[in-house]
């Protein structure tokens, strides 16, 4: 009888290859392995896919999905101006969703009845994973050998691989467990483990130190948007996902986008994390930017509630689910004049917006003003001031009676 095959979410590093041949050892299976891409720095995924043949995948697929996920993912995040804890534009939560679409996709295609991945136990990936996988086929099974595995060290993992001819990695190995894509990098574990030590320097690759002399002058940008999402940058049209490297590349060159945090994971851990995300932070400053002049007072007050929401769900791995769907046809109706531009000023690690104009601004500046072209009518405001303070004045009436006046 032919075995049971699994779907493994392939990266190439030590902990998913060795996995190929635990999870055909231990359980049986014919494992087939998919690499994503979603933007991360280059390795040959080609290389990658024959790694995965070489220690005994039946099958190795490698799959390019940048353009969707630009497209269907960052897209949302950007119209969200998503940030966990008002900080962390969800890098890795951000590519997780995907990694699932496709897993789901090649699992039926295979007739597949597992879906295996590499995350330990302590982080939110499995959790985005997992349920992300539930909520696209419930009835697939989840394999998760790390979690199961007694391969408690690195080293322990460096055995079981010598044994079994699978290739360990020859270089000397980052003391930092890093996960990126084009929204973004994040680097954890190493002496960031420790939240007073200051980050050494050669964690970062996507971001100047802002201290040095890479560019001593300003620089000006201008980013234009059509319902929230960017069509050009300095004037020359570019898709949505040219804008995003360039940026990346721009911002990170004067050493914006890192961020250093203390963050809440969903499983109840306190971690210090470091991110590098020069292109997200400044596309979603600009956005914000645009929409504080395009989006009027109730629903812009009201979005930003929807905003912490909706990256919450996202980080928690509720990506697929029925309150984040809903949510993005809130946020969705909210870009629809969202168009127009927005200049920044880099300079020394920081962007600054410091322009914005739109054909559907709601700036007027005849009832901004202070001049003689000023519109708006002061004397309504003593009618609003007295209805507004109604309900106030008869309750500081009462209040008298119980002998407390002017105090707060
Ligand atoms: N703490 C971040 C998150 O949960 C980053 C996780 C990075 N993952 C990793 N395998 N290094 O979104």
């Amino acid at each position: 009888m032919s075995k049971e095959k699994v779907i493994l979410a392939y990266s190439g590093g030590l902990d998913t290859s060795v996995a190929i041949q635990w999870l055909k050892e231990e359980k049986n299976v014919d494992v087939i392995a998919l690499a994503i891409d979603v933007g991360q720095e280059r390795q040959d995924l080609e290389v990658v896919r024959q790694k995965a043949l070489g220690i005994g995948a039946v099958e190795s697929i490698v799959k390019d999905v940048r353009e969707e996920y630009v497209e269907e993912f960052i897209a949302k995040a950007l119209k969200a101006n998503a940030l966990y804890e008002n900080k962390y534009p969800l890098v890795s939560a951000m590519s997780r969703p995907i990694i699932v679409k496709h897993l789901v996709e090649e699992a039926h295609r295979h007739q597949a009845k597992y879906i295996a991945h590499g995350c330990t136990g302590k982080g939110n990936d499995q959790v985005r994973f997992e349920v992300g996988i539930a909520a696209l086929d419930p009835d697939i099974e989840i394999m998760a050998p790390v979690r199961e595995w007694d391969l408690h060290t690195r080293e322990q993992e460096m055995e079981y691989a010598e044994a079994r001819g699978i290739p360990v990695p020859t270089t000397k190995k980052s003391p930092y467990s890093i996960d990126d894509n084009l929204w973004g990098r994040a680097i954890e574990c190493g002496v960031l483990e420790d939240p007073w030590v200051e980050p050494p320097a050669d964690i970062y690759t996507l971001t100047a130190d802002a201290r040095g002399h890479q560019c001593d002058d300003p620089e000006y940008v201008e980013l234009s948007f059509e319902q929230g999402i960017p069509v050009a940058l300095n004037g020359e049209i570019m898709s949505f996902h040219e804008v995003i490297n360039c940026m990346n590349e721009l911002a990170g060159k004067h050493g914006f986008g890192r961020i250093d945090m203390i963050e809440n994971r969903l499983i109840g851990v306190k971690s210090r994390e470091i991110y590098e995300v020069p292109g997200a932070l400044t596309l979603i400053t600009a956005h914000k930017a645009l929409e504080d002049l395009c989006l009027e007072r109730d629903l812009l007050h009201y979005k930003l509630q929807i905003e912490q929401k909706w990256s919450e769900l996202v980080y928690n791995g509720m990506w697929y689910s029925p309150l984040k769907e809903a949510l993005d046809g809130f946020i969705e109706s909210t870009q629809q004049l969202v168009t127009g531009d927005v200049r920044l000023r880099f300079f020394k690690g920081s962007c600054v917006t410091v322009g914005r104009r739109s054909p559907y601004s709601l700036y007027d500046y005849n009832l901004a003003t202070y001049d003689e072209s000023d519109s708006f009518d002061h004397k309504a405001a003593k009618g609003f001031i007295d209805l507004h303070g109604l309900p106030t004045k008869v309750w500081a009436r009462q209040r008298r009676k119980v002998g407390k006046e002017g105090e707060v």
